[in-house]
């Protein structure tokens, strides 16, 4: 989710593309943020799936970093593209970290997960997240769906989840890039009351945003 200008006056920009591809090549950031955190130990909202899977709607967690890659490992190459709106072949272990580890004042993020006493290790299957923008007040989002459990409503879910949470945090604005071609995303936001706008600098892109 990305923008020139949004990158320089925000530090908590998503602009994973620019961060993903610096993992490599540069050390690690500085971890900020303590591994434990009381979301860490709350149980999260039980839901089923269609096909009967029990799942939990939770907060994501310090500790979710490796089920974040696995989750990361399961998307196709197409839903990566939409979510990160280019291609990356994984999710390193400092990105993730970044990704899980969230100052609470600044930032959320909210996962699909399996219980945490499911018989195997608990997997993320969806992650809808929000970092908001100190000085602008807006807040910018993005999200993924694992396909298993796609047109099921989660997105949705996940979607009201951000909204409130963003409102929560201060902001007055949420907003995402969407690429022109992800029709599913551009139809849901259109549900959730978001206008579209396109992009002068990046015509392969829709900015939809949501007064709250
Ligand atoms: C877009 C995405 C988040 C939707 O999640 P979801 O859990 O399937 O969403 P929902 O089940 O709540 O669907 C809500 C509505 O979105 C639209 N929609 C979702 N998936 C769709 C699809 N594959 N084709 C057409 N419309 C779709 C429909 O209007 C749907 O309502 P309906 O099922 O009653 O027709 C999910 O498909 C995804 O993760 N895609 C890849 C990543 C991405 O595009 N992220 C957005 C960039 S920030």
């Amino acid at each position: 989710m990305l923008c020139g200008m949004d990158t320089v006056t925000n530090p908590y920009r998503l602009a994973e593309h620019r961060r993903a591809s610096s993992y490599g090549t540069r050390p690690p950031p500085r971890r900020t943020y303590v591994s434990t955190t009381p979301q860490d130990f709350a149980p999260g909202e039980r839901l089923l799936a269609r096909d009967g899977t029990p799942l939990v709607l939770r907060l994501i967690r310090a500790s979710d970093v490796q089920a974040l890659q696995r989750g990361f490992d399961r998307l196709t190459p197409e839903e990566v593209r939409m979510r990160f709106l280019h291609p990356l072949n994984m999710l390193p272990e400092p990105f993730a970290r970044e990704l899980c580890e969230l100052d609470p004042a600044r930032a959320v993020a909210w996962v699909l997960a399996d219980p945490d006493a499911a018989p195997r290790v608990p997997e993320i299957h969806a992650v809808a997240r929000a970092y908001v923008d100190p000085v602008l007040d807006q807040a910018e989002f993005a999200i993924v769906v694992e396909g298993r459990y796609a047109r099921q409503g989660f997105g949705t879910l996940l979607m009201h989840r951000v909204i409130d949470s963003a409102r929560k945090l201060g902001a007055t604005e949420l907003w995402g890039d969407v690429l022109l071609d992800n029709q599913p995303m551009l139809d849901l936001c259109e549900r959730l009351g978001f206008t579209r706008n396109f992009m002068l600098h990046d015509p392969g892109v829709m900015r939809v945003t949501l007064a709250l």
